[in-house]
């Protein structure tokens, strides 16, 4: 998907890249507006796996520990399979792809597993109404605008940056893919209590694995042996999955897997960018349950 997304990408103009939907922009060559109204239509069921993340906070390495996960519920070996929903080859980021996928979806066997960068509001009603389990991701807003920055200079899909300022003037402005992340936090944070979703933090997963994989295992009730453990936390290691990389995610991989660890951001920022962060995460989040469970 993501190299017929860069082909296409390339013979379009910069402006023709993303589009603009309920006041959020999102990238033409992977989704539309078609696909949007199609989703209102979708139904969640109760046994869902869902992981709930902003645009690289971390999704797609914590797709690759419940994937592993969702294999061990069903007594498979971990790797046997490229995926969840491989069978059918559906994708699993729910807003990506074209307007039938919500149709082929309610014929795949269950547990489905569904990743999503939208906000809470945009998603189908039925999300919440199933009271299937939602994983929450965040991470370090520094970290994830470090990281967009090289992902936007990296991928043809999304408009590139001449220079970090610019980037930080877009990213401080509302002017990103999948909207704001400050919004993006403040409107899941109305959902933080609810006792189907479980937060968790891209830098906790990153200072013990092992404890993170767990607590991931229990919120979706998902039994693992000490040895099941160690496979998932091993195949989900940054290194595991950028040297597997070419298997799993195409060219892709080499923009996706940069450097998977925390503080980058002092590479970049300077004084004071890193004060008018400070500052709008103090206004915005600082005092909110995500704000208070971020590693900030
Ligand atoms: P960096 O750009 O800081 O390296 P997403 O999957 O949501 O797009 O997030 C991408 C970020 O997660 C990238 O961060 C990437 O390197 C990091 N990442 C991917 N796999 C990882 C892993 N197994 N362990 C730690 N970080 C990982």
């Amino acid at each position: 998907l993501v190299d017929k997304a860069i082909a296409a990408a390339n013979s379009m103009r910069p402006d023709e890249l993303l589009f603009s939907y309920k006041g959020i922009l999102y990238p033409t060559t992977v989704c539309s507006p078609e696909t949007f109204k199609a989703l209102e239509s979708f139904e969640a069921r109760r046994d869902d796996v869902i992981l709930a993340g902003y645009p690289k906070s971390g999704t797609n390495w914590l797709s690759q520990i419940l994937t592993d996960l969702i294999a061990i519920s069903q007594k498979k070996t971990p790797g046997s399979e490229s995926g969840v929903n491989a069978e059918e080859e559906e994708e699993p980021y729910l807003e990506i792809g074209d307007a039938e996928k919500y149709e082929r979806m309610t014929k795949l066997p269950s547990p489905r597993f569904v990743v999503t960068h939208l906000r809470p509001e945009n998603l189908p009603k039925s999300i919440f109404k199933s009271n299937a389990k939602i994983l929450l991701l965040i991470r370090n807003p520094k970290d994830v605008a470090t990281s967009f920055y090289h992902f936007c200079n990296g991928l043809p899909t999304l408009p590139s940056y001449e220079t970090w300022d610019d980037f930080f003037t877009d990213f401080m402005r509302k002017k990103m893919v999948w909207g704001c992340y400050f919004e993006y936090l403040s409107e899941w944070n109305k959902y933080a209590d609810k006792e189907n979703i479980m937060t968790i933090t891209y830098e906790e997963v990153k200072e013990n694995p092992a404890q993170g994989v767990k607590n991931i295992a229990t919120f979706f009730g998902i039994p693992l042996t000490e040895e099941q453990l160690q496979l998932v936390v091993e195949r989900s290691s940054f290194q595991s999955m950028k040297k597997n990389s070419d298997k799993t995610h195409g060219s892709f991989g080499n923009i996706l897997f940069r450097k998977g660890g925390v503080s980058d951001w002092k590479n970049l920022f300077n004084e004071d960018q890193s004060k008018r962060m400070d500052k709008a995460f103090e206004e915005h989040i600082a005092g909110t349950k995500l704000g208070k469970k971020l590693k900030y």
